[in-house]
């Protein structure tokens, strides 16, 4: 069931989402529409709230203003006729489940082998049966390039080797939408193409992502949309070939000169 004001084609719709810590307003009207299948490039200086926007979309933080929904359902309530009503915890964490999230610091379990990190949640939260969720980590593992290492503990795993299996255990709970917060600014330069590589995979299939990043020839090849925002504001949006090659703002223009 979708909201009239919603079309179908939307993953996720901001309309004037607000985001406010204390005094301070992180987000200040956000607008913007992604579309289901869709690699969606968000991008702006450190401080602009890239972070503040995806944590609301996986309700880890909660708007304080506007309407932002994910696959046609608003984040954090319920409606029902015209009234809406906030979700519970559990609701709220049932629902988070549908949305993969990769951090910039892959936030593995240290004391799991890589294929124990994959299979905790399915088996965890989902009820997977052991032995199938062993078997769909053991194919996620492959599809990442990581089949040898299934055994192994994060410590022994390259960063760039840990985020793919920090994106695997994401993919283990079947999301329809995958968030990716600076996956590879903590990765050394010659691990950055290893996990953009799976990413572009991920995109082939079909895959709707958010993607914050500077790695600004990844927003262009595998890029469908870009939003520069700044200051809890979007500046400019279009597509990534054509923000890129030829921003309109000054701001957009500074940052640019910067990451490109
Ligand atoms: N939990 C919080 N409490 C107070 N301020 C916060 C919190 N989270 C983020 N902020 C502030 O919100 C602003 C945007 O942060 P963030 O979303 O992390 O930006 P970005 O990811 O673009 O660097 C920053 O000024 C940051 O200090
Ligand atoms: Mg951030």
């Amino acid at each position: 069931m979708s909201e009239p004001t919603t079309t179908a084609a939307a993953m996720v719709r901001a309309e004037g989402v607000r985001k406010s810590f204390g005094l301070v307003e992180v987000l200040k009207g956000i607008d913007l529409e992604v579309r289901t299948g869709e690699v969606f490039v968000l991008v702006g200086p450190s401080g602009s709230g890239k972070s503040t926007f995806l944590r609301c979309i996986n309700h880890l933080e909660k708007v304080s203003g506007g309407r932002l929904s994910v696959d046609g359902e608003l984040v954090g309530y319920r409606q029902k006729g015209e009234r809406l009503y906030e979700l519970r915890d559990h609701e709220v964490a049932r629902k988070r489940r549908d949305i993969g999230m990769v951090f910039q610091h892959f936030n593995l379990f240290p004391h799991m082998t890589a294929l124990e990190n994959i299979t905790e949640a399915p088996v965890q939260v989902r009820k997977e049966g052991k032995a199938d969720a062993r078997e769909r980590a053991r194919a996620l593992l492959e599809r990442v390039g990581l089949s040898d290492k299934a055994a192994s503990y994060p410590s022994q795993l390259s960063g760039g080797q840990q985020q793919r299996v920090a994106i695997a255990r994401a993919l283990a709970m079947k999301p329809k939408l995958m968030l990716f917060d600076e996956p590879t600014s903590a990765l050394d330069p010659e691990l950055v193409g290893e996990v953009l590589d799976v990413m572009r995979g991920l995109a082939e299939e079909g895959m709707t992502m958010i993607v914050v990043t500077h790695e600004m020839g990844f927003a262009r090849e595998v890029g469908d949309a870009l939003v520069f925002m700044d200051a809890g504001v979007v500046v400019e949006s279009g597509h990534p070939r054509e923000v890129l090659a030829n921003p309109q703002h000054e701001r957009t223009k500074a940052f640019l000169s910067k990451v490109l």
